[in-house]
């Protein structure tokens, strides 16, 4: 069986992390985003992966190649972006036409069977099956209505807290039938949620399958942060054979620091953390539920507490980030400044001051 993720679009949310790699080489629990999506494929039946691309193309292109976990790789390029729906009528040729293929969106984490949609999708017969999958709070999302065979009766888009039809979530993984391509304009940027889903709703095609387990949609931080909370407790343990720990400093399981990774003196690393590449971790230090990207220096008595860290950030001494905060790529954080409140810098910023509500960093 065929599939394919939709891996373009700007990452627009993470996005002071997306300026140097496409939003599916971001790391979670050390591991590019675009390696747990084929591997949630691979498990679930899938022999050949079309990645739909078009930002930072030719990165994916190389870190993947040709074949990974047994999957053929093969990537439908975009010159534009085209939106959830164009891509899948562009890779249309690369498509087996009398047989049904999976979508999947591309940030999206989760370890649920996609046989069992496939199951449940030949078992209805209708032109396409979502996943749907219960959240406590459907406000920022789509919440759907199911009747009692499954069929999707319609969508409300961001309802108002207490005016949703369900708890029920478009969990942004699909099965289509090759007919859904019909649904779709030729060239353009069409969404397949808001211009083609509620038509097959209407005309009774539309399924809901619902799925349990872990699902999560990594493009908000705190989703990110939570993402990388649960892959890191799937390995179980601390992980830090290649990295070079101070006898004093203490890591916290589930943790995962890379290769080249230093730590310093009495520093307390995790629960939840992952380092990558060659980050130097001062003394003193304490991070928690975080994830710091490949280069990064921090500093001595540093705290981080439910943060992200860019590629080659500089955190200077006695710095404390917390709260969702993020620091892009390159970015210099001076001695002594807190960030504590959701605060988002971006690249190659330097800030000197303390900022103490939730605001950009332009
Ligand atoms: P960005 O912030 O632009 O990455 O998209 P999003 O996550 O806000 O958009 P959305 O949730 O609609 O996208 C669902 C999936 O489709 C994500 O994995 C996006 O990366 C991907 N996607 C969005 N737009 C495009 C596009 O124009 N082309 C392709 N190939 N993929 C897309």
């Amino acid at each position: 069986m065929k599939a394919i993720i939709l891996a373009g679009g700007f990452g627009t949310r993470l996005r002071p992390l997306s300026c140097t790699r496409p939003k599916m080489l971001l790391p979670v629990a050390n591991q590019p985003l675009v390696d747990w999506c084929l591997k949630t494929l691979s498990n679930g039946g899938v022999d050949t992966v079309i990645l739909a691309v078009n930002y930072m193309a030719e990165a994916l292109v190389r870190y993947l190649g040709t074949t990974k976990y047994d999957l053929g790789l093969l990537y439908s390029r975009e010159q534009r972006p085209m939106g959830t729906g164009g891509p899948l009528k562009k890779a249309k040729d690369l498509l087996t036409m009398n047989e049904p293929f999976i979508v999947m969106n591309g940030d999206v984490i989760t370890d649920f069977d996609i046989k069992r949609l496939v199951d449940f999708h030949k078992e209805k017969k209708g032109l396409a099956t979502l996943a749907v999958v219960e959240v406590a709070d459907p406000s920022r999302f789509g919440s759907v209505e199911r009747d009692y065979e499954g069929h999707i009766l319609r969508f409300v888009e961001k309802p108002e807290p207490g005016k949703a039809p369900s708890n029920l979530i478009n969990a942004g993984i699909y099965v289509l039938e090759p007919e859904v391509l019909n649904y779709i304009p030729n060239s353009g940027k069409v969404s397949i949620e808001r211009e083609v889903f509620p038509i097959l709703a209407k005309e009774g095609k539309l399924y809901g399958y619902e799925i349990h387990g872990q699902w999560m949609d990594v493009g908000v931080s705190g989703d990110y942060l939570r993402a990388n909370a649960l892959l890191l407790a799937r390995n179980d343990g601390v992980r830090s054979e290649k990295a070079k720990v101070d006898a004093s400093a203490m890591l916290l399981s589930p943790s995962d620091l890379a290769e080249g990774v230093e730590v310093g003196a009495e520093s307390v690393i995790g629960p939840n953390v992952s380092v990558a590449e060659n980050v130097l971790i001062g003394k003193g230090c304490r991070i928690e539920n975080s994830v710091i990207f490949s280069g990064a220096t921090i500093g001595d008595y540093t705290n981080i507490k439910n943060a992200i860290i860019g590629e080659n950030a500089i955190l200077h001494k006695w710095v404390k980030i917390e709260s969702g905060s993020l620091i892009g790529d390159y970015a210099e954080i001076e001695d002594g400044v807190t960030l504590t409140e959701g605060v988002t810098v971006c690249p190659s910023k330097t800030v000197g001051e303390s900022i103490l509500n939730q605001r950009q960093v332009m």
